[in-house]
């Protein structure tokens, strides 16, 4: 049998064994001498499980989300199976077949070590059981159930035994564990090496993608103390839209008009937000007003926007390789655009000198131009694209660098994750002019949450216009005939 070894199970009691003294590298499989095994076997006293404690241990209230309701009996169960598997089968010759072969191999002699060790339990448990175990051989282990959701945002590893998820805009501590940091690592490195990456001691720090597009960053040890540190923003595959965000209540129906308008019109746009706030999805769904002919350039870190037009040329820069070369950065991909007859560049996310290089193109013709950055107030992502610049090495007076964002920045729109979880369109900011030396901005709409909270906590409030029946931008709609949709819509929401 393909990626089976050649020496006979182990006898039922060998699976008590300590494992991590036990399991050896796919490297060093070889036949074992059948005198070895009973040698193997370890006093049933010095035999403790190789399982993480339990995710919840420290003290803490917050109660771990059950994921696959798994007991601890089981997962003791299933690294006793694992020990046994990982003794039997022949790692690198497994790796030869294809997934669906292997899967096949590793049921038949995960089925044959429960017979043989007796091991008691339902046919539902064994199922899980087995997918389990082709998970960890040939998947990304107990990441596997969290990925298949898609209700879930953001997944969180602080080390083997704590697992964080994100749902509906809180964070959930969960009973998802690893067997240890080991195997933590090699599900990291196994995710970072499908795109060509190393992460080890020597380069600890590495993003990457999962095929389905989610973001990854792993931070591993030593610089992470506690165990290797993995980030992943799962990839939606069904992207919100504007109607979604109006649903949700991210923004009111008026609002979402407005800022119909202010894509459709070709106005340069600042997202702007925390962490996590929804900027990368408000830039998907103003996108989605760009006209079809208009030709697009997308420059991210890590592509997640999905624009829908058909001329549109994606990129994404590059990390430098482990001899320090080959970097490509963000600022040499907007630089590059201007090079490519871009009617509109969209910029990810603008976090350092490339904002010079976007202001640049916003105002030299190519207009409609979106980027997002982090910031708390759309006056703070202006005070932050100024400090961007000043940063870059540009040494340019603060009085002009000022004028070049108000020449170029029309719109700031400021996107918040709010305490009680849910994300909102807080505000929709012009940017007017400079009086002296400061930017003069103007709020079109905000979020007003002086109501309070209801009874669960959920925030109450509303968005207003704040009663500017012309915005600066008036002029622009009107050319693209859009200027008595601009008025119903602020009309209404005036109301
Ligand atoms: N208005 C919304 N309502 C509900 N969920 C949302 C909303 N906007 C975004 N989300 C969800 O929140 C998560 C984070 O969104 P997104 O990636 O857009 O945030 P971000 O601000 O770009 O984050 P980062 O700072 O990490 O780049 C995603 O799973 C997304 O689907
Ligand atoms: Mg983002």
């Amino acid at each position: 049998m393909f990626g089976r070894r050649t020496a006979p199970l182990d006898a039922p009691e060998t699976a008590a064994k300590p494992a991590a003294a036990q399991r050896k590298p796919a490297s060093v499989a070889k036949p074992k001498p059948a005198a070895a095994a009973p040698a193997k076997k370890a006093p049933p006293s010095a035999a403790p499980p190789r399982i993480a404690a339990p995710a919840n241990d420290g003290g803490e209230k917050a109660q771990p989300v059950e994921i696959g309701g798994r007991s601890d009996e089981y997962f003791q169960t299933k690294t006793t199976i694992f020990n046994a598997l990982i003794d039997t089968i022949d790692l690198s010759q497994l790796s030869q077949l294809d997934s669906d072969t292997a899967a096949e191999e590793i049921r038949d002699i995960v089925n044959e070590i429960i017979s043989i060790k007796n091991v008691q339990m339902s046919i539902s448990e064994q199922e899980s059981l087995l997918q389990d175990i082709c998970n960890d051989v040939l998947g990304y282990g107990p990441l596997e159930p969290l990925l298949a959701r898609d209700d879930i945002a953001d997944i969180m590893v602080n080390g083997s035994s704590r697992v964080f998820i994100e749902v509906g805009g809180k964070i959930q501590l969960t009973n998802v564990r690893f067997r240890d940091n080991a195997q933590l690592m090699n599900i990291c490195q196994r995710i970072v090496s499908q795109v060509g990456r190393r992460v080890d001691e020597a380069s600890p720090i590495c993003d990457a993608r999962l095929p389905d597009g989610s973001r990854v960053n792993v931070i591993a040890p030593p610089l992470s103390i506690d165990g290797a540190a993995l980030t992943i923003r799962k990839f939606k595959k069904d992207k919100l839209r504007m109607t979604d965000l109006v649903n949700f209540g991210s923004i009111s129906p008026e609002g979402a008009k407005v800022l119909e308008i202010i894509g459709a019109c070709r106005i340069n746009t600042l997202i702007s937000g925390g962490t996590g706030s929804g900027k990368t999805t408000l830039l998907n769904c103003m996108t989605g007003f760009i006209e079809l002919d208009e030709r697009v350039i997308t420059c991210e870190d890590a592509a997640e926007l999905q624009l829908q037009q058909p001329h549109v040329v994606r990129l994404e820069t590059r990390p430098p390789n482990l001899e320090g070369q080959g970097e490509v950065t963000m600022r040499d991909l907007v630089k590059n655009c201007l090079r490519m007859r871009p009617e509109r560049i969209i910029v990810g996310e603008v976090r350092g000198p490339e904002a010079f290089d976007l202001l640049q193109a916003m105002n030299t013709g190519h207009d409609g131009s979106m980027g997002t950055l982090h910031a708390n107030s759309p006056r703070e992502g202006l005070q932050r694209v100024e400090s961007m610049i000043t940063m870059g090495g540009y040494n340019l007076p603060s009085k002009t660098i000022r004028e070049m964002i108000v020449g170029s920045i029309d719109v700031v729109i400021q996107a918040a994750r709010l305490r009680d979880g849910s994300r909102r369109i807080t505000h929709i900011t012009e940017v007017l002019g400079t009086e002296g030396d400061t930017i003069i901005t103007q709020d079109l709409f905000v979020y007003d949450m002086e109501a309070g909270e209801d009874e669960n906590g959920g925030i109450i409030g509303r968005h207003k216009s704040t009663g500017i029946a012309r915005p600066a931008f008036w002029d622009r709609a009107r050319y693209y005939g859009r200027e008595a949709d601009l008025a119903t819509a602020l009309d209404a929401a005036a109301e």
